[in-house]
């Protein structure tokens, strides 16, 4: 075949690739085709068609359509020399658990520059995971009236009252802080504990969670742990505004939280409500966006845990309704959270999730699913039923590329996958970040955003740590700064906010952007 042959081949093949409408998965088979014929005529493939074959490929992935400027591409020129230099070192962080690659990620210029980089909203964050937990243990428990007792499992609740508490179960006897601090040695020592206590944390992970089991069982621990000091009225909402400075720290700039509105308490032992709470969010976010006009603000998600029976989800469903009535400008929508493998399975909550629809009501749905490797279970069944309820986004969707037919349907909707690796990882569905299934759903621009999940349980801040885990270990070498840039406005473009305010935190986040390239490249 000559060259002029060939050239008609890769301008056949490149002009059936870009007009046809058809799923990128039958124009592969369409290019195997053609490509299948070759090897008959030629004796080597044509460089040329592998080129266009390569530009093809790379314009599927996440950002691959975008146009970069110029400077753009300097700073994605930069990034990918960076990418290479960390690739080549012996400890590449995303082959390591977090807590091991933590200390290399910080002194990593790539999570410089990502902290640094405008990365719109965080889109799944759960409520009493928002704030690192330093803060919990030298600010919270550094308030007076705030108790402490020491469980017969080796771990530690808190209490703010103004009498001494009555004994629980779990633990007999309360201590006043000051009066524990007064007696211990050394308060760096113990406030290092008490970090611990809130934290998965631990210098070797391997060892000390063998089993998803184990790691869930730390982690509900270290969740109740930190139930008693965040559900303490006031310490609710300065816990929140916290939240929100540290996500603005770290250069975002809008949440959806999810967030269990647990009841909450006062010294005297007063207990406040669910719109109490979700009011407390609603003033905290006026305040925070009127002193940071460049943070678009928050919404809610309303949560309950999934080991809950039927008529209590139902129950859960009304009261949601009720409060997206009484707060539409602050409540998103609602989900369920908790361990998905030991839940109950979306299917057998049909009846409470049908209510909205049969009543005409409009109540979104941000389903955790396929937070599972359990292939083919009844769990592993709740992809296709948040799909079936119309949910606004998934939640992990790890098993989403078990189920093709699910992810043609996201895919082909809009709905989002909330990717959040750190969480992942730590809580034991892959190890190796480099093997998260993620890569395929970035290699071929599937809808995604980047998101933290439970930040502060497992050290990581605001968005940056699982940015750095998803542009270099789960994009490898080739996502580039036009992936980034499409992760962030994926975040605006696929959140719960109105056409209109989407259009602001576009405008607002493209001029950040902007300036943050022309700072960056040289
Ligand atoms: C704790 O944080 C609050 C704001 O949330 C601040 O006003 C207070 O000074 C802090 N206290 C300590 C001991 O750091
Ligand atoms: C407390 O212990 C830490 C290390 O755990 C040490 O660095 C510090 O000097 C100790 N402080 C005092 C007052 O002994
Ligand atoms: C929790 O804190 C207590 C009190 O300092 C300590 O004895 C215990 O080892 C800590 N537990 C964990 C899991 O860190
Ligand atoms: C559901 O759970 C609630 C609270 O635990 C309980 O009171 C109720 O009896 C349960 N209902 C059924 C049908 O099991
Ligand atoms: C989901 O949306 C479709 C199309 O709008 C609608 O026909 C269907 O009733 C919805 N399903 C539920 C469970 O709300
Ligand atoms: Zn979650």
């Amino acid at each position: 075949m000559g060259s002029s042959a060939i050239k008609c081949w890769t301008t056949f093949i490149g002009h059936t690739m870009s007009t046809t409408p058809w799923p990128e998965i039958h124009k592969v088979v369409v290019i195997y085709f053609l490509l299948s014929w070759l090897p008959v005529c030629c004796s080597s493939p044509d460089p040329g068609l592998r080129e266009s074959l390569m530009l093809q490929e790379s314009s599927w992935e996440t950002g691959g359509r975008l146009l970069l400027t110029k400077a753009e591409l300097q700073l994605s020129e930069r990034l990918h020399r960076l990418k290479e230099q960390e690739m080549a070192s012996a400890d590449f962080p995303p082959a390591l658990h977090f807590f091991r690659a933590k200390p290399l990620i910080q002194r990593s210029p790539i999570y410089s520059l990502l902290r640094a980089m405008p990365k719109g909203a965080a889109l799944h964050i759960h409520d009493f995971s928002l704030v690192g937990v330093e803060w919990l243990v030298r600010n919270v428990t550094y308030r007076p009236h705030c108790y402490m007792c020491f469980t017969q499992d080796q771990s530690v609740r808190f209490l703010f009252s103004s009498r001494e508490p009555k004994s629980i179960p779990l633990c007999s006897s309360w201590v006043l802080l000051t009066t524990l601090r007064a007696k211990t040695g050394n308060t760096t020592d113990f406030d290092n504990s008490l970090v611990s206590n809130l934290t998965l944390f631990t210098d070797d992970p391997e060892e000390a969670y063998t089993s998803q089991d184990a790691v869930w069982k730390r982690f509900e621990q270290a969740f109740t742990t930190a139930w008693g000091l965040v559900t303490y009225a006031p310490v609710f909402k300065d816990y929140y505004y916290e939240g929100l400075k540290q996500l603005y720290m770290d250069n975002c700039m809008y949440l959806e939280l999810r967030a269990l509105l647990p009841e909450t308490y006062e010294l005297d032992g007063g207990t406040h409500d669910r719109s109490w709470g979700l009011s407390a969010y609603q003033e905290v976010t006026r305040q925070f966006v009127s002193e940071h006009p460049d943070f678009l603000g928050a919404r809610v998600i309303f949560t309950v845990h999934r080991g809950l029976n039927e008529s209590m989800v139902l129950k859960a469903v009304e009261e949601a309704m009720n409060l997206q009535k009484a707060f539409p400008e602050i409540m998103a929508g609602f989900d369920l959270v908790g361990r998905e493998d030991k839940g109950r399975t979306l299917w057998s909550f049909r009846e409470a999730l049908s209510l909205p629809g049969k009543r005409g009501v409009n109540l979104p749905f941000f389903f955790h699913a396929g937070e599972t490797d359990e292939y083919g279970t009844e769990v592993d069944g709740n992809l296709l039923d948040a799909l079936l309820f119309n949910t606004s986004r998934i939640g992990h969707g790890f098993a989403l590329l078990r189920h093709p037919l699910v992810k043609e349907l996201s895919r082909k909707r809009g709905i989002a996958v909330e990717v959040c690796p750190i969480s992942n990882q730590v809580l034991k569905l892959v190890s190796d970040l480099r093997n998260h299934p993620a890569t395929v759903l970035m290699s071929e621009g599937h809808p995604l955003v980047i998101s933290s999940d439970d930040p502060a349980l497992f050290g990581a801040s605001g968005l940056s740590h699982d940015f750095y885990e998803a542009f270099v270990g789960i994009g490898g070498l080739n996502s580039h700064i036009g992936t980034l840039k499409e992760l962030a406005m994926n975040s605006i473009r696929y959140s719960s906010l109105s056409p209109e305010l989407k259009v602001k935190a576009l405008d607002i986040w493209k001029k950040k952007w902007d300036k943050f390239i022309s700072e960056n490249s040289r």
